[in-house]
C-alpha cells in the first residue's frame, strides 16, 4: 500500500506536534501525537513513566503503538516522539507507515526553547544544553537517514512551516505523476 500518512520526526522542542496541528488541518487529514497516545494509555505524563516504569519501558511502548498504526492508520500526520527513529525497528515501521519529514533546528535554538521546560525527563540534568548536543550527534544521522523531507525549522513560525511543507509537497507530487 502506498503511504497516505504523514509523519513528522525531529528532536525534542522542534515544533512537531503545533506543526502537524496545523498541517493535518491544512490537508483535511486527522492528527496524532505518539506522546499523547501513550500518555492516555498509561493514565500517566511522560515524566512519570519515565520515572515510574523506566525509558526502555516507554522504548517498547512507541513500538507496540507503531505496530498498531502500520495495520490501522490512514490519512493522518503523525507527531512522533524525538527518541522514536532510534530503535532500527522503530525507524523501518515509520519508513512503511508514513512520508517522513524531518524537522531541524540548532543546538542553540533547542536549548533556548527548552531551558525552563520540566517535562521531557531527558533533559533534567546538570547540564542540559551538554546533553542536547550529544543527542544530536547521535541523531541527526539517524533522523537524516530515515527522512524523506528535511526542513530547517530555526525561529520560523508554524505557519511560515507549514506553508513550506505544502509547497515542497506540491513539487514533488508534480515530478512524481
Ligand atoms: C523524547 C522526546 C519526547 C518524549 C520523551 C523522550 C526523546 O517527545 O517522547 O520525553 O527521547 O527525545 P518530544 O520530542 O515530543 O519532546
Amino acid at each position: 500500500m502506498k503511504k497516505n500518512n504523514i509523519i513528522l520526526i525531529g528532536f525534542m522542542g522542534t515544533g512537531k506536534s503545533s506543526v502537524g496541528i496545523s498541517l493535518a488541518s491544512a490537508l483535511s487529514m486527522k492528527f496524532l501525537d505518539t506522546d499523547n497516545e501513550i500518555e492516555k494509555c498509561c493514565q500517566m505524563t511522560i515524566s512519570e513513566l519515565f520515572q515510574s516504569k523506566g525509558e526502555e519501558a516507554f522504548r517498547f511502548m512507541e513500538t507496540n503503538l507503531l505496530l498498531k498504526y502500520q495495520e490501522t492508520l490512514n490519512q493522518t500526520v503523525i507527531s512522533t516522539g524525538g527518541g522514536m527513529p532510534l530503535r532500527a525497528e522503530n525507524a523501518s515501521l515509520l519508513r512503511e507507515i508514513g512520508y517522513v519529514i524531518f524537522l531541524k533546528t540548532s543546538k542553540e535554538v533547542t536549548y533556548q526553547r527548552l531551558k525552563h521546560d520540566t517535562t521531557r525527563p531527558l533533559l533534567q540534568c546538570e547540564d542540559p544544553l551538554g546533553a542536547i548536543e550529544q543527542m544530536l550527534k547521535i541523531r541527526v544521522p539517524i533522523y537524516e537517514a530515515l527522512a524523506d523531507m528535511v526542513l530547517e525549522t530555526e525561529d520560523k513560525s508554524v505557519d511560515r512551516i507549514v506553508q513550506e511543507i505544502l509547497l515542497m509537497q506540491k513539487n514533488i507530487n508534480a515530478r512524481e505523476y
